[in-house]
């Protein structure tokens, strides 16, 4: 007994030493998504030397690793998918064996490379396959230009390795450099690094990354892309015709970044900017450093989805400098980022608009969570990902529990303690990753500080272990939504659009609008509603996709074909979700969806046609 309190004393002791030495590496759980060694072997920089080839639709060169041999090691272990290993040599000269081994569902291949005790670096020489999951190869009629290709990689979660041979987790950081060869002085090469500004003479683009990132951070884009400065550290890349539209969205960039800095601590990636992609872009955006990737789906002309774009820089701190250390942690990510996100909203247009933000977040979480199922463990925040695609873990659970979480502690301990905390952890922890038993020490240590009032208040334990969403969830009051709410019933009384008071409505008012139609709406109603207010024809994506849902249910005709174009030209999975949903559960629309499917499929990036066949029962 003596001796195990003892041993919980010295193990307490090095807790509390991990957690004041800020640049120490922490003692995290095992990433069950790599096949990594990182005890015996590390990574720590990468060199790529790549050729883009749009014919063949692959990637092909050298993949140097450099690492760190911590216990003697006879091999190096890598991830990779469906990737062709030509040709490994130790240090660049000399000739190894490697064996790769077969296919684990969700995993990939694990590369096993032979190497000595002293060995430093391995020169991989390897080519991607033209279904390489993270690379979308776009044909020219896919872009806005419609002359040119366009190849972007997505890398999140564990898709790096379908592109690059790697330590691929997210507790793993590297530096890179990198060059990339295009077929034509057309084509510019950006990537998650120091960017260029202008076409290159010879075709070649260079690009460092000093800061360490995990892989899923390592990002390319090849495209006939101009770039335009919007400050001395922001600016916009986009293909020509796109570049002033989306200039003019985007405007408030560089303000972001100085109101993010002021909340949470100086912006450590030097420059941010934003490159648009085509439409079939899966996600709205994609953090990666220096360089979001951006759908153009919130180009609305009115500013009104750019909370996206603060989103995404939000992960410059939740995500890029404090890093998620396994994907069962992935709401330290997302959580973070969300709340971040809607503080840097509240203070670019107040506190009303910010709320309206929360509110539809909680009723995206309420719509989640009754999904998923209010018992079901994946509502706990951390989350159990064992022998699957870490990709099921991506739900509102990680992002809305995650943001409303943290909202109750600043409740609870007021807003100035909760800054103080948040910048703190950012700072302590930056350049490294957190998974959440440590960070549930470094709340207790920094936030509850065994004052048992305040630890009852917030129930840490229910939120991150427990399912559902706890009672104590901070309740989000909009005064604007409660205008919109009035207007329903005002519509429901006499079905007069014309009378509604909607002049001053953002598109948020709107998307709740559509979100709380009455149930019993006749497709008169509809007729009426989109007569008054155009939803089929709206320019809003948002809007779109929620008014889309509304037709599918009602089966308003007039929509169909707008509703057929837009899943054949975006491809951002969180409106392919809704819809194709809604369609499959009917079986004339499901038809329908079927159809429509396979024509636009070619468009849809290997994430979205993965998630839609699931929902349309499609193998
Ligand atoms: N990092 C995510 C996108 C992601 C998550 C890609 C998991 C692959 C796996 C990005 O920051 C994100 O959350 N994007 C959201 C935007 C948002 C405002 C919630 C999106 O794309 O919709
Ligand atoms: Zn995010």
């Amino acid at each position: 007994m003596k001796l195990f309190l003892y041993f919980s004393i010295l193990l307490g002791l090095f807790a509390c030493q991990e957690l004041s030495k800020p640049k120490q590496k922490m003692i995290t759980e095992k990433d069950i998504h790599s096949f990594a060694n990182p005890e015996k072997t590390l990574m720590n920089h990468l060199n790529l030397d790549l050729k883009v080839d749009f014919e063949k639709k692959i990637l092909s060169g050298k993949a140097t690793i450099h690492f760190e041999q911590h216990q003697n090691a006879n091999e190096l272990v890598l991830d990779t998918d469906k990737l062709v290993i030509k040709q490994i040599w130790l240090d660049g000269n000399e000739e190894t064996t490697f064996k790769l081994e077969k296919p684990v569902a969700h995993l990939g291949q694990s590369l096993h490379i032979k190497i000595k005790p002293t060995t430093k670096t391995v020169v991989i020489e390897y080519e991607t396959s033209p279904d390489s999951p993270a690379l979308q190869w776009l044909d020219p009629e896919q872009t806005a230009g419609k002359k040119y290709p366009f190849l972007f990689s997505q890398s999140q979660c564990i898709l790096a390795r379908s592109w690059i041979p790697c330590q691929d987790s997210p507790g793993i950081r590297f530096s890179y450099n990198a060059r990339i060869q295009v077929p034509n002085d057309s084509l510019m090469a950006l990537m998650s690094a120091k960017n260029p500004t202008k076409f290159s003479s010879n075709n070649t683009y260079e690009f460092e990354m000093k800061q360490k990132i995990p892989a899923y951070l390592v990002a390319l884009a090849v495209g006939n892309v101009e770039f335009s400065e919007i400050d001395a550290r922001t600016g916009i890349y986009a293909e020509p015709s796109m570049l002033e539209k989306s200039k003019k969205e985007f405007e408030e960039l560089g303000k972001m970044v100085d109101i993010a800095e002021k909340i949470y601590g100086k912006y450590e990636w030097e420059r941010y900017d934003l490159l648009v992609l085509p439409p079939s872009f899966p996600f709205g955006g994609m953090e990666n450093p220096r360089l979001t990737f951006a759908t153009p789906t919130i180009i609305a002309g009115d500013k009104s989805l750019t909370s996206l774009v603060a989103h995404e820089l939000a992960h410059s701190w939740s995500g890029n400098l404090v890093t998620n250390a396994t994907w069962n942690d992935f709401w330290l990510n997302e959580g973070f980022t969300v709340y971040f996100e809607r503080r840097i909203m509240e203070e670019l247009y107040g506190r009303d608009y910010a709320e309206m933000l929360a509110l539809l977040g909680y009723q995206d979480l309420l719509a989640d969570v009754e999904e998923i199922g209010a018992n079901s463990k994946d509502t706990k925040l951390h989350l159990d990902l064992r022998q699957r695609n870490p990709d099921e873990g991506v739900t509102e659970i990680a992002y809305e529990k995650g943001y409303f979480f943290l909202r109750r502690i600043e409740e609870v301990i007021g807003r100035e303690a909760f800054d103080k905390f948040v910048k703190n952890y950012f700072s302590t922890f930056s350049f490294q990753s957190m998974d959440t038993d440590n960070f549930v020490k470094y709340l207790e240590k920094e936030v509850i500080k065994g004052n048992e009032n305040i630890a009852k208040q917030i129930r840490m334990q229910d939120w991150i272990f427990g399912v559902g969403i706890p009672d104590n969830c901070p309740k989000v009051r909009s005064v604007l939504f409660e205008k919109v709410d009035s207007a329903i019933v005002d519509w429901k009384k006499n079905k007069k659009a014309d009378s509604l008071e909607t002049k001053s409505w953002s598109s948020h008012e709107w998307l709740h609008f559509l979100r709380h139609l009455p149930k019993e709406m006749t497709i008169e109603d509809m007729k009426i509603l989109d007569k008054a207010f155009g939803f089929t024809e709206s320019g809003n994506s948002e809007l779109q996709a929620a008014w889309y849902v509304n037709c599918i249910h009602k089966r308003y005709t007039p929509a169909y074909k707008a509703l057929e174009d837009f899943l054949m030209s975006v491809g951002r999975r969180k409106f392919l979700t809704p819809l194709y949903t809604a369609m499959s559960k009917y079986p004339d629309m499901k038809k329908m969806a079927i159809e429509t499917y396979n024509k636009a499929k070619k468009g849809y990036h290997s994430l979205a046609v993965m998630k839609t066949n699931e929902i349309l029962g499609l193998k």
